[in-house]
């Protein structure tokens, strides 16, 4: 277990997290229906946590969905942009007196992140992510874990991944490399995992994320080429376009990361395992356990936190 929960679960919300966080309650829901009881700003809308996130949904299902229903490259990168504030977090780090960077909204409110080579490319996302929280008035880092959980649940096969709200803000930058390069080694990047409490099999679930994805600057003479045939779909042909089993589509790139994780003997069973039948439903309940994870990096109020799923689309 991570943050406050580790030294007790005192509050329903901090039992409910950690029964996710151990597998033994779904990461996924489909709670919904909710209704805003006032429009934001009003009286009837401040006096439930979940009214202004049901705003701000609104909002957002129509940034994350292209015309033909799939997600848009909004949404791909609001999930990326997730990742990216929540990984810089290290359990050796945290232990020594460093326990800072994790789901903080750091990556929008510091100074520095948003210069370090490796945010290229979430540029765009974060403008929009300074401009909804203005607008909504909610904290930096619950906007970056929601759009990215919103995001996949705005990709045809998504999850519906369970979405709390609380986390404290930082303007702090989060602790310097602690993301992981395309070209590093599966010994590496399982390591640097793991310092994150993600152990292997969590990592292949979460690598699937790049079944969206597109990249811009690992080849720049290939820019928007995708990782898998179907981008903006959340299938798990990622998965075996990776291992190169049938026929790779001419515009897909395969990242060296994804591949040498595919092989690697600590990951390669779960990797097949997301690609054979029953791939998905397996693929989606990991996932959610995985990100719920992730997204609790750095968080020390987990006891304190609100569950909104109900107002996900
Ligand atoms: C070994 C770990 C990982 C490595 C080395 C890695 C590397 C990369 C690279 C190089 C790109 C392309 C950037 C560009 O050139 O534009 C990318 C894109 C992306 N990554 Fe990862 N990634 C990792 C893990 C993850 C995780 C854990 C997630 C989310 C849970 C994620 C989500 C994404 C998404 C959604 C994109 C596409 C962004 C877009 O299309 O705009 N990645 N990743």
């Amino acid at each position: 277990l991570i943050g406050d929960i580790k030294d007790g679960r005192s509050t329903p919300v901090g039992k409910t997290i950690a029964r996710i966080l151990l597998e033994q309650e779904s990461g996924q829901s489909l709670e919904a229906g909710y209704k805003p009881p006032g429009p934001p700003g009003s009286d009837k809308c401040k006096a439930d946590t979940c009214c202004i996130w049901a705003h701000l949904s609104t909002e957002l299902t129509a940034a994350f969905r292209g015309p033909s229903g799939r997600c848009n490259k909004f949404a791909r990168a609001a999930v990326r942009l997730g990742f990216h504030d929540a990984g810089a977090w290290s359990q050796v780090l945290a232990n020594n007196g460093q326990d800072f960077g994790g789901a903080d909204g750091s990556i929008a409110l510091s100074r520095g992140e948003m210069s370090r080579p490796e945010n290229n490319g979430l540029q765009d996302i974060v403008a929009r992510a300074r401009i909804w929280q203005k607008a909504f008035g909610v904290g930096m880092g619950d906007l970056i874990q929601f759009a990215a959980q919103h995001a996949v649940v705005s990709c045809p096969l998504g999850p519906r991944i369970r979405t709390f709200v609380g986390r404290k803000d930082s303007s702090k930058e989060a602790p310097q490399g602690l993301l992981p390069d395309v070209n590093d080694s599966a010994d590496n990047l399982i390591k640097l995992f793991e310092d994150k409490t993600i152990s292997p099999h969590d990592l292949v679930a979460l690598l699937g994320a790049h079944t969206t994805s597109e990249q811009f600057f690992v080849d720049s003479t290939r820019k928007g080429a995708p990782q898998d045939g179907t981008p903006g779909v959340w299938d798990t042909l990622f998965y075996n376009q990776t291992l190169g089993t049938g026929p790779l589509p001419k515009q897909v790139l395969r990242f060296p990361s994804d591949i040498v994780l595919s092989a690697d003997p600590r990951t390669a069973d779960e990797w097949q395992s997301f690609s054979g039948s029953g791939g998905q439903s397996h693929w989606n309940e990991d996932y959610s356990y995985s990100y719920i994870r992730l997204s609790m990096l750095g968080v020390n109020n987990i006891n304190n936190l609100t569950e909104c799923t109900k107002v996900l689309p």
